[in-house]
Parts: structure tokens; C-alpha cells; sequence
């Protein structure tokens, strides 16, 4: 089977200009986004910022924008901490879950948006770690082909220890089948390739991007 190529991004907080432009690239056949994709000011708080998102998509103009840099290729997406307007319909993306894989273009994607808290009173979606350590055991349970979370493994991934998901890290020292996880949220770790968490190529492309190539796998007999 063909390798599918894949355009990631992450974090792009509202940069519409200059996702676009890198969406026009035509040398990918997916895109997948890692959250926090619109614009926010997060110390307004939670309902402040679901209506300037929800304004941001009201006139159609974002959404036509980015359906016509992706020119009919497919999204896969998860929200991250700051993504409190959802707003993947807008753009027929598909939607990682922790209990159900998102298969497109013959590879299966898995994954949520959740993250450790760091300020509980911005985003609902921060949770305690062993809220976390449940979701992650979870996920990997599926085996998907690429694993997708707003935030990187807890550790040196993650800048500090408890910003990032506790025992990802363990468990993709032993997983099977991950080819590749995907995850944004601590900017201060993005790199441009990837890093390595045992065996797994992980991306980190928070306010940055990567492009990387996942081979889905032969159909079981
Ligand atoms: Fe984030």
C-alpha cells in the first residue's frame, strides 16, 4: 500500500494566513490539526471565547478559505484546550475518539483533545491525571496507526512533568502498530522532525508544522 502523506499542524491560535498558505502546498494528501486552531484570549475566560470564536466562523469566509487550500483532501482533527467553538463540521473534518478509530485514506486515527490542568478556570476539558492515565490506556488499546492528543507524553516532551499526559510515554514504549503520534500544546517543545518515545516517532508541531509520510496497514486475511 501506498504511503499517505500527511501535513500536521498544531496550535496555530487564529493565523489564518499562514495556515492557509501551507494548506495550498500540494505535496500532502491529508491534513490533521492537534488543536487550538482559532483564536482566543484565555485570560477572558471560556464564554467570552466561544463567541468570539463562533463570530470568527459566522460569515463562512474562514471556512471557504481552508476548503479551498485543501482542494477535497481529507481533515482529521482533535481540539485542544483553547478550541471552545466546535467547529470541525464546517470543514467535513473527521474526529479522533479514545473508544473508536477515524479511518481515512486506509490508516486509522485515534486520540482526544484533553489535557492536564494548568488553569482550571479557562477550559473544561483540562482533567486530573488519572482522569488522563484512564483516556491514554484507552487509546492505545485501539492500536491505531497514528495517535493523535492536544498534549505531548508527561516528560521531557512535555516541559514540565505534570503538563503533560501521564503514562503515554510508558505506553508506547511497548505499543504496537503506532506508527506516529501526533500532539501540539507545548509550544516551547515543537520541533521541526520528530522526536522519538521509544519505538514512536512523536510530532510536536505546536505553532509550527510537519510533514510526514504513514503506510496503512494490509487488511487482515
Ligand atoms: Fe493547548
Amino acid at each position: 500500500m501506498n504511503p499517505v502523506k500527511i501535513l500536521h499542524t498544531s496550535d496555530v491560535h487564529g493565523e489564518i494566513d499562514r495556515l492557509c498558505a501551507l494548506l495550498s502546498r500540494p505535496d500532502y494528501d491529508l491534513w490533521v490539526d492537534t488543536g487550538d486552531l482559532q483564536p482566543d484570549r484565555w485570560r477572558e475566560g471560556a464564554r467570552a471565547n466561544f463567541d468570539r470564536q463562533q463570530a470568527w466562523w459566522a460569515d463562512g469566509s474562514v471556512a471557504r478559505r481552508l476548503r479551498l487550500a485543501l482542494a477535497d483532501r481529507p481533515v482529521v482533527l482533535c481540539y485542544g484546550n483553547h478550541d471552545h467553538y466546535e467547529f470541525g463540521g464546517l470543514i467535513d473534518a473527521h474526529h479522533v475518539g479514545v473508544h473508536q478509530c477515524a479511518e481515512v485514506l486506509g490508516l486509522r486515527f485515534a486520540g482526544f483533545a484533553d489535557t492536564p490542568v494548568i488553569a482550571r478556570d479557562y477550559f473544561p476539558r483540562q482533567r486530573d491525571p488519572a482522569a488522563l492515565a484512564t483516556l491514554v490506556r484507552g487509546m492505545v488499546r485501539l492500536a491505531p496507526d497514528v495517535l493523535m492528543t492536544h498534549a505531548p507524553p508527561s516528560g521531557p516532551w512535555s516541559h514540565k512533568p505534570a503538563w503533560g499526559l501521564p503514562g503515554l510515554a510508558e505506553a508506547l514504549q511497548t505499543s504496537q502498530g503506532i506508527q506516529a503520534h501526533l500532539c501540539g500544546h507545548i509550544h516551547e517543545r515543537g520541533t521541526e522532525g520528530p522526536q522519538w518515545v521509544g519505538p514512536v516517532p512523536l510530532y510536536n508541531s505546536a505553532r509550527r508544522h510537519n510533514l510526514l509520510a504513514v503506510t496503512p496497514r494490509p487488511p487482515v486475511a
